[in-house]
């Protein structure tokens, strides 16, 4: 073969072999980092602000760079609807929204978590969430596109207002704003309140223009988003449970390398974890802080008050017994050990 002739194929196969080269690596390996879009409607100094935080931090860690986890709070990209509609159109990867929050996706059964005096405290939350109806949960999700990775606490919803509640009756007439959560519309208008659904962003707007007279939150969201600076009351009923599903577009989380999502999974354990130590502690300081700011004064009901707020508030479950589903609800009632009659 002439020189040249030798020459000619020599580059050519160092062209082929760098090009193959090249198209293993590029197969191989993802070009800069895998970007995770986490929105999320509340404050960062909250228990679930601080705990998306540390996933954060342990995803970056622990892919050493391949994962990168881009927060934003307090409705910065979306809020509440929307950020649902974003999940499933793929234009953020990972939320938290309250289980309050599912049943416009059309999984009304997450509407249980609503019912009123349900829970006694966290641990019976938690022997729902982390058995056969947390898991059933999230399999009814999947359908939707959107995969459920983790149950986080938040804590107990008490009512605040303008004017002093201790029983029932001193609600009646009241606009209080809830969730977009069906059970939530009965149990206001079970206490002969008027319900208004607002998201969360517009909740302390809503309360300083007087376009609603009062809301059911837990202390740690009634301290961070400045509700107490326009609510003259809050009296601790904990008459209902708040906490949130981690979910994440089944699409992305599928695709994704498997070493990647395992780190990923690693991550939310060890933040799920955090998550739940710190809601409790979040709450108290927060109730604390309310206390210290003077602007509300904060009411402990009696036991005789608590039971008439019982009272009112209990039918709601045998009037949404048929929207969760009444097997679904059996179950519930039987981890939780939940009797009407206490
Ligand atoms: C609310 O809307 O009151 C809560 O769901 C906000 C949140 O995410 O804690």
């Amino acid at each position: 073969m002439p020189r040249k002739h030798i020459l000619l194929a020599g580059i050519a196969t160092v062209v082929l072999l760098i090009g193959g080269g090249w198209a293993w690596v590029s197969s191989h390996v993802e070009r800069g980092p895998i970007v995770i879009k986490f929105s999320h409607v509340v404050a960062p100094d909250t228990a679930k602000g601080r705990a998306v935080e540390y996933f954060k931090q342990l995803a970056e860690q622990r892919s050493h760079g391949r994962v990168k986890v881009l927060v934003y709070p307090n409705s910065q990209l979306y809020k509440d609807k929307e950020e649902l509609e974003a999940l499933q159109l793929g234009s953020v990867q990972m939320l938290a929204p309250s289980l309050a929050k599912f049943a416009p996706l059309g999984v009304k059964e997450f509407e249980a978590f609503d019912l009123p005096y349900l829970f006694d405290d966290y641990d019976a939350v938690h022997r729902v969430t982390q058995d056969r109806v947390g898991k059933l949960l999230f399999n009814r999700l999947e359908a939707k596109g959107i995969k459920g990775l983790a149950y986080w606490d938040n804590g107990f919803k008490h009512f605040s207002t303008n004017t002093p509640v201790r029983n029932p009756a001193d609600l009646k007439g009241l606009r209080i704003r809830i969730q977009s959560s069906k059970v939530l519309d009965e149990e206001v208008r079970a206490l002969g309140a008027l319900p208004q659904v607002l998201a969360f962003a517009d909740v302390y707007p809503a309360l300083q223009a007087g376009v609603v007279d009062g809301t059911e939150l837990e202390a740690s969201n009634f301290y961070t988003s400045q509700a107490y600076r326009v609510q003259k009351y809050l009296t601790l009923t904990g008459h209902g449970y708040l906490g949130y599903a981690v979910i994440v577009n089944k699409g992305f989380w599928d695709g994704l390398p498997s070493d990647v999502r395992n780190i990923l999974e690693g991550a939310l354990r060890d933040a799920t974890v955090y998550e739940n130590q710190i809601a409790r502690q979040q709450n108290d300081a927060a109730l604390a802080a309310v206390r210290a700011a003077g602007t509300t004064t904060v009411y402990q009901p009696t036991p005789a008050e608590r039971a008439a707020f019982k009272q009112a508030l209990l039918p709601v479950h045998t009037r949404m017994a048929d929207r969760i589903g009444r097997d679904l609800l059996q179950q519930i009632y039987q981890d939780t050990g939940f009797r009407a009659a206490r």
